[in-house]
């Protein structure tokens, strides 16, 4: 799995007992690696700033899976856009969780803007990764209603609850392909 913040994706994963053997992240500080430490699964950190590219970074990051026999790559939290040489690495195996109903608000304030947009409806997509932001074929997507009153926690908190639900699902139906 690949995270950068607080780690509920991965731990509804560990939770569920799906077999995750290795958790990276562009962020060293990040409580999903405290999460993942915890169950005991190997870390490792790629930060940008230690290599010349992010294509360099990417390979660097492919190559350290690739030896933990990774055959899928779970996008949890994940804030940063992988390169092609790291999705080549792993054809039609690379999925992403995103806290809207795709393609509508791609990007890192799915959130914000769906508030500031005003919408009914949120909800929760899983989808195969490209070389778009939050792009790529859905796999899996729930509606989640916006309330009155609603701000950027209590919305994203009812999205993760959703979350934590689709992504082990799909998770489990591609681990048994
Ligand atoms: C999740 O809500 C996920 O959908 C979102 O970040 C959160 C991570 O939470 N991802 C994106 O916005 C990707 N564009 P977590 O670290 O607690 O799993």
């Amino acid at each position: 799995m690949l995270v950068s913040g607080e780690g509920t994706n991965l731990q509804a994963l560990l939770d569920e007992a799906l077999p995750v053997v290795a958790v990276a992240s562009n962020k060293p500080g990040a409580r999903a690696l405290e999460r993942a430490r915890a169950a005991g699964v190997p870390t490792a950190v790629f930060e940008l700033a230690d290599y010349p590219d992010r294509a360099a970074r990417d390979t660097a990051m492919a190559d350290w899976l690739e030896e933990r026999g990774v055959r899928l790559v779970v996008l949890a939290g994940y804030m940063h856009l992988l390169t092609p040489p790291f999705l080549a690495r792993f054809p039609d195996a690379v999925v992403n969780v995103h806290p809207s109903l795709l393609p509508a608000f791609p990007g890192a304030h799915a959130i914000e803007e769906q508030l500031a947009a005003g919408v009914a409806e949120s909800g929760a997509t899983v989808h195969l990764v490209d070389e778009g932001i939050d792009s790529g074929p859905v796999l899996a997507q729930e509606r989640v209603p916006v309330l009155p009153g609603d701000t950027a926690e209590t919305l994203h908190e009812r999205i993760k609850a959703v979350e934590h639900r689709l992504l082990p699902k799909v998770v489990r139906e591609l681990c048994a392909r």
